[in-house]
């Protein structure tokens, strides 16, 4: 893993968004793999900006999301699919039939799962990957546990994933309980891993990345077994 410590998160959110620039830069049909909370925002911002100053085309990219909560519709202002037409995909030239988020109405959840799985195997594999983390390490909705799941699947989320949510929602009573998510698998078999860490709250589990152990305890660590991870973090992170 390779780490690089930015001054601030505006510093943060712009190296961020160079490795995407670059990327689609190289290659105009790059799959995107992309990730919500507030962390990507700025990196969003960028991108849009961007892309309205004509030096980066979404013309022919394809994305996926890492997750979507469950149940909830597309339209609903909390929803990831939400999310992600407001921070980015309204106001960039991208293809939305091309932009995929898992399905957080379907029916048979885990049949959505696996829809999912194959499509990422049809179209990937997904040439960069953004993530942010959880406070406990969680990366999509991969919670720390005995046992973490390969491939995209439902899940629970925990209490302290649920309370860290809740400033989004009206009340925590309306945080989903349940979650789709890409496995930790399927989030490793992109070529490359962006992944941004800022703020002093998510210093300890930065901390913890940077030692050498591996545990589902800390679902982020399972990064260290990928050959090209970039760690983009903030001084507030790294020092805590
Ligand atoms: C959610 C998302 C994760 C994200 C995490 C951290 O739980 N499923 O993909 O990394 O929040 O969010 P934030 O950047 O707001 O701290």
């Amino acid at each position: 893993m390779r780490i690089i410590i930015c001054e601030n998160y505006e510093e943060l959110s712009e190296k961020g968004a160079e490795f995407f620039k670059a990327q689609v830069t190289l290659k105009p049909d790059s799959v995107l793999g992309l990730a919500t909370g507030g962390t990507p925002v700025g990196l969003y911002k960028k991108l849009i900006e961007y892309n309205k100053n004509g030096s980066l085309d979404f013309s022919r990219v394809t994305s996926f999301n890492l997750d979507e909560y469950y149940p909830i519709a597309p339209d609903n202002d909390q929803s990831y699919r939400y999310f992600m037409n407001e921070n980015l995909f309204d106001h960039v030239n991208i293809d939305k039939t091309r932009t995929y988020v898992p399905d957080g109405l379907a029916k048979d959840p885990e049949a959505q799962c696996k829809a999912y799985e194959a499509l990422l195997e049809e179209k990937g594999p997904v040439d960069i990957q953004l993530l942010g983390i959880g406070r406990n390490g969680h990366i999509g909705f991969n919670e720390p546990d005995e046992k973490l799941n390969a491939v995209t699947h439902i899940t629970g989320l925990t209490e302290s994933t649920v309370e860290a949510n809740a400033r989004f929602f009206a009340d925590i009573s309306q945080v989903p309980t349940k979650a789709l998510t890409m496995g930790i698998g399927t989030i490793l078999k992109s070529k490359k891993i962006v992944m941004l860490i800022s703020g002093k709250e998510k210093h300890e589990v930065l901390s913890e990345l940077l030692n050498d152990d591996i545990t589902t305890k800390n679902p982020a660590t399972l990064l260290k077994v990928h050959p090209d991870v970039v760690i983009i973090c903030d001084k507030a992170a790294y020092e805590g």
